[in-house]
């Protein structure tokens, strides 16, 4: 674990490795080194992981000390050879504890400026090479952001080729582990419901949000230099995207279905820069420039909207609405399908222009739920319309505590080997091109920055 004594280890990964461990879900023979820039010894790694173990709700002392002996730690600046020297001789030791040759799932969460002095080192350390074709595995999970533009996510890529094929690179877009996320192919393709009506015959709009109200807070620095769309645009919302509108895959399998949403994402239509003026909004939340690590004058923006379309004979036409940003009114990401108005309808009115739509409201977080809009004769001697919903809530359908977060999810696909839920290549490459048609437009200021109050809906 490179960077583990980071924000996302301690926030994210230590707690899902505690929770696997707990389910009995980790290998019988599992152990993680942890490995960062702080001089730590193994007893006071431990101790931290502990401490962070025994903040969890319902953990017993003796199950998390058991699991504080799964870790020992590695000191050593990213660069420095003889870190890797010793992180190689620790893990041969290991081999002969065990009397095998482990497998090795190394995890980047650190920032990827020092992925090629990680990568290198760990190749020329031997570390990152399988003992045979069929053992001791070598994996790497990486974390985005992976590059800030097609150009550096393609260097990236050509980095990871030199040492990985692409079956043991591992990409991680968490939204992809998200239980929500998850249900969207079996909501869509084990039911006959609405995959049916799941084209633009039917649906008049796609709308796809990601609204936080939390701000940019501790991450000014990191945050300045990225931005919103790139933040969650380009991977979550459009990750989304791909999910609600691929293809049938035609089965589970992990090559059919990157290859399915990596088709739905190469369908987006690049914006011209007269596009990216008509079709995009950005925004600025009032107080941003204020924070540590922002630039008092920066251009960088906390919100984005786009109206964007998908090159496919199945979605012509279909406007689809893509909107993100930071401190609004609500937190809530959400996907919505607006189907058309039937015709002929059996509608009262209808001719007055009334419109009568079905709404489809999948909410990814935090009600984890799907409800469905339709019209109902309201009881009475009149005949007159109402709209109510059909709805299904996960929280009251499921028992508290049955949901996985989604690290928990992602790292045990990744030793398992599934790569379903990791982003290929063909699906990073093509999501760049489209947030760069977008960047490039904004980067000659052609779109205003819009200021807008904390709190509210976003810019008007
Ligand atoms: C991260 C972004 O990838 O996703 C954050 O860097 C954002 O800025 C976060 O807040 C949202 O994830 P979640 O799981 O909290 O919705």
């Amino acid at each position: 674990m490179f960077g583990a004594t980071g924000d996302l280890a301690t926030r994210k990964l230590i707690p899902a490795l505690f929770h696997l461990f707990r389910k009995k879900a980790l290998p019988p023979l599992f152990q993680v080194v942890g490995f960062s820039r702080s001089f730590l010894t193994d007893e006071a790694f431990r101790g931290m992981v502990s401490e962070i173990a025994s903040r969890l709700p319902g953990s017993q002392p003796e199950e998390v000390r058991t699991f504080s002996q799964l870790f020992a730690y590695q000191a050593g600046r990213f660069e420095e050879v003889e870190a890797y020297q010793s992180l190689a001789r620790r893990l041969g030791l290991v081999d002969k504890e065990w009397r095998t040759c482990a497998n090795k799932l190394f995890h980047l969460s650190v920032p990827p400026r020092y992925y090629p002095d990680i990568l290198a080192r760990l190749s020329d350390s031997g570390l990152t090479k399988p003992c045979s074709d069929k053992e001791g595995w070598t994996r790497v999970i990486v974390e985005k952001p992976f590059g800030k533009d097609l150009k550096s996510a393609q260097e990236l890529d050509a980095l990871l080729g030199k040492l990985f094929r692409e079956e043991q690179v591992y990409r991680i877009d968490h939204y992809l582990g998200k239980e929500t996320a998850q249900n969207v192919l079996v909501f869509r393709f084990s039911n006959r419901l609405f995959e049916d009506s799941w084209h633009r015959d039917s649906v008049e709009s796609i709308a796809i949000q990601l609204f936080e109200t939390e701000g940019v807070e501790s991450r000014g620095e990191f945050y300045d230099g990225v931005g919103a769309l790139r933040d969650v645009g380009q991977n979550h919302v459009l990750q989304l995207l791909a999910l609600f509108t691929m293809e049938h895959p035609g089965s589970f399998d992990a090559v059919a279905i990157r290859r399915a949403r990596a088709a739905a994402l190469k369908a987006l239509s690049l914006l011209t820069e007269s596009e990216a003026v008509s079709r995009t909004a950005r925004g600025q939340y009032e107080g941003y420039r204020s924070i540590t690590g922002v630039d008092p004058r920066s251009q960088t923006e906390t919100y984005f909207r786009i109206t964007g379309a998908l090159a496919l004979p199945k979605w012509q036409g279909v406007p689809i609405f893509l909107e993100g940003g930071k401190r609004l009114a609500e937190a809530k990401v959400e996907v919505t399908m607006t189907f058309s108005h039937p015709s002929p309808c059996l509608c009262p009115r209808a001719e007055a222009g009334e419109h009568y739509k079905n709404v489809l409201r999948y909410q990814i977080q935090p009600h984890e739920s799907v409800k469905a809009s339709f019209w109902v004769k309201k009881p009475g001697v009149k005949l007159e319309l109402e709209e109510r919903d059909l709805a299904f809530d996960y929280k009251h359908a499921f028992p508290e505590g049955s949901f996985l977060d989604a690290y928990e999810k992602l790292i045990l696909d990744a030793i398992e080997g599934d790569q379903t839920l990791f982003v290929s290549t063909e699906e990073i490459m093509a999501s760049w091109k489209f947030i760069d048609s977008i960047i490039t437009a904004w980067q000659k200021d052609v779109v205003p920055l819009t200021a807008y109050a904390p709190g509210s809906i976003g810019p008007s």
